[in-house]
């Protein structure tokens, strides 16, 4: 299968703050990392297009700045409103984050070690 993955960050540069937004082309990406894993949302939130890395990351999901919708991390479900927020796949190599705007999750390839948080 032909992937196109963009390098973003290395894991470091996310850690700090868990959250943040990168640009691929002309689409916003906002990236998160929560326990051992690193996920890719279109950052653009689906119902008012506010900033979901402006978003507060809660028990797997991350919470909208607009009006508080929640997304599933793992899939990007939002449950009260029965609708998906696009998330894309991510990979790591090397510390360094890398995205893929053409195919879904699959984090099998995303976890990290807690080492390589660090
Ligand atoms: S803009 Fe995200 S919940 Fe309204």
């Amino acid at each position: 299968m032909e992937t196109n993955w963009t390098r973003l960050v290395t894991v470091r540069e996310l850690g700090r703050r868990r959250k943040l937004r990168v640009e691929v082309g002309d689409t916003a990406v906002a990236l998160f990392q929560a326990d051992d894993r690193i996920y890719a949302f279109r950052d653009l939130c689906i119902h008012q297009d506010r900033s979901l890395a402006k978003g507060t990351l809660l028990h797997g999901r991350v919470i909208c700045p607009g009006h508080q919708w929640a997304f599933d991390l793992d899939t990007g479900y939002e449950e009260d409103q029965d609708l998906c927020q696009p998330t894309y796949a991510v990979k790591v190599e090397d510390d360094v984050v890398y995205v893929d705007l053409t195919r879904s999750p699959d984090y099998a390839e995303t976890a990290t070690s807690p080492a390589e948080v660090d």
